[in-house]
């Protein structure tokens, strides 16, 4: 399967909506917190893989505004099972020449959790291989919001005028300012929802959705998506001629 991809036609921008933990789980009768470490393995693999293939951004929605409302003990097994990742695999993102950040309102977590993040952040920003971003408290209406009210802020202060506000001025005030658009968007479990996940940057993405729950999703199932998009006609608006020609 590996020999099928073609290197050249590889995502810049891979983002995953990693779903379906909880499901996997109680199918084996287990609880959701079981379901959540086992997600974790597919994290490794997923990000391990895709730094081989040689793709240069991953992003993992984590944890959305709207998971602050789940039960406490699943969001603090949540907070524990990133603090433990990031200490078990911080070697193995600078040999794999990782750098890693977040978006959202990371302010939001647990002070010890953002210093866990914070450090693992600066020991590996030198690293140019792959980037991989982590959505933790993440919402792209906020993240909408919050460009929207910088702007203002910005016409208020007389430094721009509201007829110099672009599509590129409005990315540059994203979380994402620094990442291309989201090129191939993945979400496990069978859901067929944006869950307010990067909404701007997947204006072109092609979507990709997926029976298989994430604890279950590894290599092969990666590589079937990878695939699939390579098949893919991106078009952009134009027609099918202009693209081919
Ligand atoms: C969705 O499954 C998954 C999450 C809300 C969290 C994803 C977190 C991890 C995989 C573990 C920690 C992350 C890192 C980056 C180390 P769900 O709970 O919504 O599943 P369900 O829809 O079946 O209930």
């Amino acid at each position: 399967m590996r020999s099928q991809l073609d290197p050249e036609k590889l995502p810049k921008h891979l983002a995953i909506i990693m779903d379906g933990n909880g499901r996997w789980a109680a199918e084996k009768g287990k609880n959701r917190l079981f379901g959540h470490q086992n997600g974790v393995n597919s994290v490794r693999t997923i990000v391990e893989e895709s730094a081989r293939l040689g793709i240069p951004h991953l992003t993992l929605y984590a944890f959305s505004t709207e998971n602050w409302q789940r039960p406490k003990e699943e969001i603090s097994t949540l907070m524990q099972l990133l603090v433990q990742s990031l200490r078990n695999e911080f070697e193995k993102l600078l040999e794999n020449k990782i750098k890693l950040q977040t978006v959202g309102n990371t302010a939001l977590l647990p002070k010890s959790v953002q210093n866990e993040l914070q450090s693992v952040v600066d020991k590996t920003a030198h690293n140019t291989h792959m980037t991989l971003t982590l959505a933790l408290s993440y919402g792209a209406k906020d993240e909408l919001v919050a460009a929207a009210q910088q702007l203002a802020q910005l016409v208020k202060n007389n430094i721009i005028s509201p007829g110099d506000i672009d599509s590129s001025t409005l990315n540059n005030h994203l979380y994402t300012r620094n990442l291309p658009d989201v090129d191939l968007l993945i979400r496990t479990s069978g859901e067929h929802r944006i869950s307010n996940f990067l909404l701007w940057q997947i204006a072109y993405a092609e979507l990709y959705f997926t029976n298989v729950f994430w604890p279950d999703f590894r290599e092969a199932d990666l590589h079937q998506a990878l695939l699939t998009y390579q098949q893919r006609e991106r078009r952009f608006g134009k027609t099918s001629a202009q693209i081919n020609a």
